[in-house]
């Protein structure tokens, strides 16, 4: 199967619907960005190539098939998705004639927006896309925020061996053993919040190989940063700061794991666009890097470092409840905030770490990757 690389823009008048929408696609593995109104549409669509465009029929200033037309103009080559409640077969068609690649009826059904969304990426991919200046890397350099553009998840998540990508887990387990356990912890932290979120099947497998690889990238940190035991320098800190981008690089060749590319390379931005690499605000970051992003906190607040000890649960509930709507997702931050208050025997101790880690189908080795690796205490 070949991995679909696409960005999505979804423009609803209703924040809340946008939102929502954005997610779901996100969920799938998609970019997915989001806008407000149409006007905010084509401030996007001027800077950003997006391959396709769903877009509400009702909303103000100018309707939905107004604004796909204006998109085509704007974004050569992309693909424009209407979406209605009160949409008949008469309109649809007309809207298909002028233009639209497809319409779909709201509620939506995400199945069917899911086989839409795939067909229609596939079309936008059989069309010239614009010219973009391009450095040796691939990446763009005409403007620092592009710099991601080039940046694609496959659509389908696709099933990769559990193995392997604990192989790549225990790779920099094995390099770096002040972070020991910290993948398969976060990973475990994780999959109780996506599964709080609802999240079920392929999401929640794309939320744990995520959360496994999330860090691989800091096999490209030199150890003496990493497991330096006082504060960075600004400098040291810039080389931290690379290694989403490293871990996106080092993952990309991977077919089978297209789908986690965009939580593994999101998973430090912050909701109120302070994060690194891209500074993307709010649901702009997938949701499974907004997950990653709380789950690799608590794991760091659970965890003892070399210049403090591990944080208390009343502490590190108020933490969370702290950078609630700043660092966190505010609705994940909840979760959390419920979750762990309510059962404190979930959090993992070097006691209990081997069962729930196997009880949660993170491992079959009791302990987890880090009891088995030589050299790594
Ligand atoms: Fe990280
Ligand atoms: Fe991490």
């Amino acid at each position: 199967m070949t991995p679909n690389t696409h960005d999505i823009l979804v423009v609803d008048d209703e924040p809340e619907v946008a939102a929502s929408i954005s997610e779901v696609i996100a969920l799938s593995g998609y970019m997915c960005t989001y806008a407000e109104s149409p006007a905010e549409a084509i401030d996007l669509l001027r800077r950003r190539h997006f391959d396709v465009v769903l877009a509400d029929m009702l909303m103000p200033g100018m309707d939905g098939l107004e604004l796909l037309q204006e998109a085509r103009q704007v974004c050569p080559g992309s693909r424009g998705i209407l979406m209605s409640g009160r949409m008949t077969s008469t309109m649809a068609r007309s809207a298909i004639r002028q233009g639209a690649y497809d319409v779909l009826s709201k509620p939506l059904d995400i199945d069917h927006v899911r086989a839409v969304l795939a067909e229609a990426c596939e079309q936008a991919t059989q069309s010239p896309e614009p010219a973009r200046p391009e450095t040796a890397s691939g990446t763009s350099r005409s403007e620092p925020a592009s710099m991601y553009e080039a940046v694609r998840v496959g659509s389908v998540p696709q099933r990769v061996d559990l193995g392997f990508v604990l192989s790549l887990t225990a790779s920099l387990e094995a390099k770096n053993s002040a972070t020991r356990h910290h993948s398969e912890n976060t990973a475990y932290y994780a999959w109780i919040l996506g599964s709080r979120l609802g999240l079920a099947g392929d999401e929640l497998l794309v939320l744990r190989t995520a959360s496994l690889v999330h860090d691989v990238g800091k096999i490209g940190v030199p150890d003496v940063i990493l497991e330096k035991p006082g504060p960075l320098t600004p400098a040291e800190y810039a080389v931290v700061k690379r290694h989403p981008r490293i871990g996106y690089e080092i993952l990309r060749h991977v077919k089978g794991l297209h789908s986690v590319l965009g939580a593994v390379l999101y998973h430090h931005e912050w909701w109120d666009g302070s994060g690194y690499p891209q500074g993307l605000h709010g649901a702009e970051t997938p949701l499974a890097a907004r997950v990653i992003h709380l789950a690799d906190a608590i794991d760091a607040m659970f965890s003892r470092r070399s210049y403090r000890r591990r944080l208390t649960l009343s502490r590190v509930l108020a933490e969370i409840e702290a950078c609630a709507g700043r660092q966190f997702d505010p609705r994940l931050a909840r979760e959390a905030i419920e979750w762990l208050g309510s059962a404190p025997g979930a959090v993992l101790t070097r006691r209990n770490r081997g069962d729930l880690l196997v009880n949660a189908g993170l491992t079959s080795i009791p302990g987890g990757i880090g009891e088995v690796l030589p050299g790594v205490r």
